[in-house]
């Protein structure tokens, strides 16, 4: 489906999009091209189309369609979600609840409100990067609106137990926003009768397209948010703009299909980690990063010690797309912030590597990542 010239496993930064979600995409940058808040035959079918996307991703998720309001990705969504809570339930306090291993969209978020006056408590997890639930129950305030903790770590791959934290934080009145960017395809999730009080979803991640997100509102009881854009009254008001239909429609349909082929796409990604883990642990002095059971097969992330890392993934991803735990820009080099949170020196988090597999990924991908990887820490191992 891809013109692949070199194998992909990095799909936890993204995904293809499926030939299906494309074919269910394409009427609507065509023929049915009509405003979705008009009032005339082609807005109609627009808006019908949204309506039966946000039944499809409500029922992927296990609620109902009116508690789902599109936005244009994750990263929207948890914006709207924090920053929307927080200012609108402002008068009844002013403390919000995080971890330091949070995606930028939380963590900026999070900064943004401290400069308006909010009180941020940014909790570390255990070296394993799962949350001591003790640490968050001690964190609790009676002044605590909001904690906002993310469901499969996009580094780390670990699952944070969701529903036990929804127990906690809604025991103490708070709300818990939960970021499940990473979560569709990859950890189970039903929020059927669930504390969750919003949760954020992104489309490409579940391999439909860039540029579309959902965020979940709990109904009962209604919950508020004040808006960050301010124009038409779509999306009961909470989130000004024309929808972009085509976008919504490929969301619709990813979240389908990513429910419909679960246990298989997952039996297929475990043996392929599998193979991965085995060959990759087979080097001396590495090391994987996050907790080794509670974690989704799609990651792996690994710290290849004393090597130099700028070498050793710019030697790997001319051959395999990969991530890497830093990042170079024209200044210095910026480690990532989840490997240092759970006590990985700079070096170790700079000779760091994540590979991420998808539904795509083949034995041969995982071959080749093997066998590139060995290559170059030999290599490297005996130059030092
Ligand atoms: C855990 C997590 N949260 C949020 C985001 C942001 O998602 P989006 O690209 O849809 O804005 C990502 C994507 O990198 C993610 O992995």
């Amino acid at each position: 489906m891809q013109n692949k010239l070199i194998p992909f496993l990095d799909s936890m930064a993204t995904t293809p999009v499926d030939p299906d979600v494309v074919t269910a995409m394409l009427p609507f940058l065509s023929n049915n091209y009509g405003n979705p808040s008009s009032n005339n035959y082609y807005g109609n079918q627009a808006r019908a189309a949204i309506e039966k996307a946000r039944q499809q991703v409500a029922t992927a998720i296990g609620t109902q369609a009116e508690q789902i309001i599109f936005t244009s990705g994750a990263t929207e969504s948890i914006n709207l979600a924090i920053k929307g809570a927080a200012n609108f339930y402002r008068k009844s306090g002013n403390h919000i609840i995080t971890l330091t291993t949070e995606h930028a969209a939380t963590l900026a978020s999070c900064q943004h409100l401290e400069s308006k006056g909010f009180d941020v408590t940014y909790i570390n997890p255990e070296t394993n990067g799962i949350l001591d639930l003790n640490k968050l129950k001690q964190a609790l305030r009676t002044n605590t609106i909001l904690v906002s903790i993310c469901h499969v770590n996009n580094e780390i791959g670990v699952i944070q137990d969701i529903e036990a934290i929804a127990e906690i934080v809604a025991a103490s009145g708070a709300l818990l926003h939960v970021d499940g960017a990473q979560t569709i395809g990859k950890a189970p999730l039903n929020l059927h009768n669930s504390k969750i009080a919003m949760m954020s979803f992104s489309a490409h991640k579940s391999y439909g397209p860039k540029g579309v997100g959902a965020l979940y509102l709990r109904s009962d009881p209604k919950l508020h948010l004040s808006p960050l854009n301010h124009g038409g009254g779509q999306e009961k008001k909470i989130r000004a703009g024309t929808l972009a239909t085509h976008q919504i429609v490929g969301m619709g349909k990813a979240f389908e299909i990513a429910a419909l082929n679960h246990t298989e796409n997952l039996k297929h990604v475990i043996s392929l980690a599998k193979q991965l883990k085995t060959g990759l642990e087979s080097i001396p002095n590495t090391s994987i990063n996050g907790d080794i059971d509670q974690r989704v097969p799609h990651n792996l992330n690994i710290t290849f010690h004393k090597l130099p890392g700028d070498i050793l993934f710019n030697c790997i991803q001319s051959e395999i797309a990969v991530a890497s735990g830093s990042a170079c820009n024209t200044h210095e080099i910026t480690v990532s912030h989840v490997l240092t949170a759970i006590g990985i020196s700079r070096d170790d988090a700079n000779a760091t590597i994540r590979y991420s597999i998808g539904k795509h990924t083949t034995t041969a991908d995982i071959k080749a990542a093997i066998d590139i990887t060995k290559t170059t820490a030999n290599k490297l191992t005996k130059s030092i």
